[in-house]
Parts: C-alpha cells; structure tokens; sequence
C-alpha cells in the first residue's frame, strides 16, 4: 500500500493528512500558531512558526503511523494565498509575512490603477487590485521599509517558503500566484510588464511549476526531525481554494463549490482562459493543469459566526448555539445582518465598510441573531452566484464544504437562498484532501486528478431547494442589497471614531 500526505498551511493552524492509495483516511494531525495584529488592520505571521508546526505535526502523524515511512510516496500542499514572505540573499526571512487579510495597502491598490490603468491590470491578471493580494504588499513595503525592499532576493507565497524549509528547493505554482497580481494568468507566465512599471525585479519571482509538479526530495535534516524518509517526492502543491475544489471534485465545467471557512467563497470551475469579467470576481489559475476557476470571497463568513459565538455565546459550543436556529424561521423575524465585520471583497471591493444588523426590535433573541449572521453571510455568497448566472453560467448544483456543511439548517438555507441543489461529501477533509490528492497524482499513483478524484471523493447529503422559502428568500435577499449603498458612507464617517 502507498500513502501521501497532504499538508494544508491555513491562518490560523497547519494540518497534515495522511491518506492510502484507496482514499482512505489513515492520520491527521494539526497545530496551530498566533497572527500579529500590530495596528488596525495589521496581519502578519511569523513564517518559521509555520515551519516550526508543520515539523511537529508531521513527527506527531509519522510516530502515530504503524506502516513503513518509505511508503509514503508524495507529499504536497495547500496553502493561504497572498501572503507575503520576503527573503535576502542569504534566504533568511526579511520580516513578518504580511497576510491575505491585512488589509493596510488601500493606497498602494489606488497606485496601481493610477499607474498602469485599471484595464491593463485586468486584461494581464484577469483579477482586481485589492488590499489582500500581494504586488500592493510588495509596493507597501517598498514605499515603507526601503531598506529592507533593497535587501529583497525573493518573495514566496506562505506554503512556498515552507517547502523551500522542506527541501532547499524555491518553487511557487501556479495557482497560488494568480493571486499576486503579478501573473500574466491566462497565458501562465510572470508579467514583464508589471514587474518593469512597478519597479519589481524579475528576479523576486520565483521559478513555477504545475501544481502537482515534482519540487525536490526532503532535506536528510527535515527528515530526520519527522520520521520521514529523505527520499519521500514533494510536489508544489496548490492555493487553499484550488485545492479545496480539487477536493471536492470541481474538476469539469458546471461544477461549483460553497466553501465557509474563516472567509467564504463561491468557486466556480472554468475552462476558458479569457472571459470577461470585468474584475468583479477573482480569475485564477486552478490546480488542474492549464484549467481556471472563478471565485467570490466574502472576507467574514465563518468569521462573522465565531466572532458573534465569541462575544454572545462564549461558555456554549457552536452547535449548542446554532441548535436554536432551526426553530427560527427564514428570515428571522425581520432581522438582517451585513456581514462586513472586516470590509468586503466580492461584490464590494472595499477595505471600510463595516458590518450591520438591521430591523432589530424587542423581539428578537440571540437564536433571532445567530439566524440573522448565517442568512447574512448566505446572502452575501448568493451576489457572487448572481454574477456567475448573469454571465450566462449554469448553477444548478453546488458541493457546500467547510462550517457550511456541518448544520443542516445552514445546508437547506443555502439550497434556499442559491435557489440550487446543495450536496455534501463525505469524509470531508477540505483542502488537505486536495493536496494529498495532487501529491497521489505527483507521484504516479493515478493517471489524472480526475481518477484520483474517483477514488478519493464522494458526495453524501442532498439538500433541494423548498419552492416556498426561495420565494420568500428571494424578497428578503433585495432588501439585503440595499444595505451596502445605505451603510458605506455612515461607515466610512465612523472610521473617524476609531
Ligand atoms: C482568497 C483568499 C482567501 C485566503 C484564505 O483570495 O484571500 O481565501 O486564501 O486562506
């Protein structure tokens, strides 16, 4: 029997999984590490935690292990996208790595419209210039941190460098740098262009490979702190949602995907390398080779439900919270909730807008509330579906995975909401499943990710859209929409307050 593990570097922890050839579940492990908040709207992280974890949780799962470490054929990754590592020439990190939610480059977004022109940017990367990606990071850090911009030999997105730790090896893919802003996306190269007007030199850019291609063997120092042979092949690996959907098999034309995780996203699989459109949804590459995916992110889904747990239901676990929302009904008796609680992306690319609850009365309690943040969040997917439909895309089924696809009334208020079938997998295991699936393809164990999603995926709930509550949805979901042209400006004046 052989084995791959897929390692899955997310904000908050890293996990590792171990699956057999048959795509079974034999291990997983995980660990997490801090985020840095030094100011408002700060996120950063320290890379050698990442490293430091990921050893640990590989020696942790290898220990646990009762078959032979030669077995284990491939190893491969998901990573948080947009994260800026910075190494000098030494490869010694510079600084913290600024993250995908740090959102303190709204500047530095405006310069490079300015510069280069809104649709030079979008015919080259196919995506928006915002907070989270990296080319404003670079330009922040750049404008801020000279010195250490001039020490700068490369740059690595987070999962990156942690491979680089693995194998000596510096590599990125191409999923993960669709979201640099510094890809020529449809046609998979480095942009000369933006490297030349923003003054990055080219060689910040590290080498690229496909996602599943082959990066080096493990350093005999990294294998031997884990257990692990030093013969054991690592493969690039994959952005988090690209691996998310090779998971979850979105891996043909029609397929969709609801992820709620910490942000949520609506991804959508896509063969062409060029439609238009027009920025409001992010266009990368996917981890399927020379195929794409497009995706809207609401910054807070799962986010918006732990903060409100947090603040309102801290001594109760989620599911005791969330148990009282099912004797609630749709639209929770005239409560709305605008999930913004750290800005928004898609469908309003705006670093200050601030969440809501509208229509609050006497009535209402915490199960009214907790109803509200998921209606809310739900909405706020369902615009990125809109604008998938208003391009002619079919969305008739949707693979719901994440804290999405772990209550049942969250199930049938998606199947509601997106007015489409809603299914879930089992053995879900979110993105480290697909990273163990592009190591198991890696390394020869199957001919396509395709017959390895065969093997190793499988759908289990349905959920079918009821007639009644679409249409009633269908109402709530227009006044929804009218909350963000009514806030921003009172939320931008309240920035002020702050
Ligand atoms: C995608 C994005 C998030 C992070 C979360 O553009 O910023 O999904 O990848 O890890």
């Amino acid at each position: 029997m052989k084995y791959v593990i897929g390692i899955d570097l997310g904000t908050s922890s890293v996990k590792a999984l171990l699956m057999n050839e048959l795509g079974e579940a034999c291990g997983e492990a995980s660990k997490s590490y801090p985020l840095i908040h030094k100011q408002a709207g700060y996120s950063e992280q320290a890379p050698e935690d990442w490293v430091k974890q990921t050893t640990e949780v590989l020696k942790e799962l290898i220990a646990r292990f009762e078959g032979n470490a030669e077995d284990i054929v491939g190893i491969s990754f998901s990573g948080q996208m947009h994260g800026l590592v910075l190494l000098d020439e030494d490869h010694e990190v510079l600084r913290p790595a600024i993250l995908w939610n740090d959102t303190r480059t709204t500047r530095q977004c405006e310069e490079i419209y300015e510069t280069a022109g809104k649709e030079r940017i979008l015919s080259i990367t196919k995506n928006p210039a915002l907070e989270g990606f990296t080319l404003p990071k670079l330009l922040w850090v750049k404008e801020h941190e000279r010195e250490m911009f001039e020490k700068a030999a490369v740059f690595m997105l987070p999962k990156d460098y942690v491979r680089f730790k693995m194998t000596g090896a510096i590599h990125s893919e191409y999923s993960d740098v669709a979201g640099t802003l510094l890809l020529d996306v449809p046609n998979k190269k480095w942009s000369k262009e933006i490297c030349e007007i923003f003054g990055i030199k080219e060689s910040l850019c590290p080498p690229l490979l496909e996602s599943h291609g082959f990066a080096g063997t493990l350093t005999a120092e990294f294998a031997g702190s884990t257990g692990l042979s030093a013969e054991t092949k690592v493969f690039a690996g994959g952005a988090d949602n690209a691996c998310g959907a090779i998971g979850a098999n979105i891996l043909k034309e029609g397929a969709t995907l609801c992820s709620i995780g910490t942000s949520g996203v609506i991804l959508s699989y896509e063969a062409e390398k060029n439609l238009d459109f027009g920025g409001a949804v992010h266009y990368f590459n996917h981890g399927k080779e020379d195929a794409f995916y497009t995706m809207g992110v609401t910054l807070s889904a799962g986010h918006s439900l732990s903060w409100f747990k947090e603040q309102f239901a801290k001594e109760e676990t989620m599911e005791q919270l969330l148990a009282g929302v099912e004797d609630i009904p749709p639209g929770a008796n005239g409560l709305l909730f605008a999930p913004y609680l750290s800005g928004e992306r898609t469908p309003h690319p705006d670093a200050k807008i601030r969440a809501s609850f509208i229509g609050v009365d006497a009535t209402h309690t915490r199960a009214h509330f907790a109803r509200a943040v998921m209606e809310g969040i739900t909405f706020s997917l369902n615009e990125t579906i809109e604008i998938f439909r208003d391009k002619g895309k079919q969305i008739d089924t949707i693979v719901s995975i994440g804290g999405g696809a772990k209550n049942q009334a969250w199930l049938q208020m998606q199947a509601d909401i997106f007015s489409a079938r809603i299914v879930t997998l089992n053995r879900e295991q979110g993105p480290a499943l697909g990273a163990a699936m592009l190591a198991a393809y890696g390394a020869g164990l199957f001919a396509s990710l395709e017959e390895c999603a065969n093997v190793f995926t499988s759908y289990k709930d349905e959920y079918v859209p009821n007639p009644e509550n679409v249409e009633y949805y269908r109402k709530l979901y227009a006044l929804y929409q009218k909350v963000y042209p009514q806030t921003r400006g009172i939320c931008e004046g309240l920035m002020e307050f702050r």
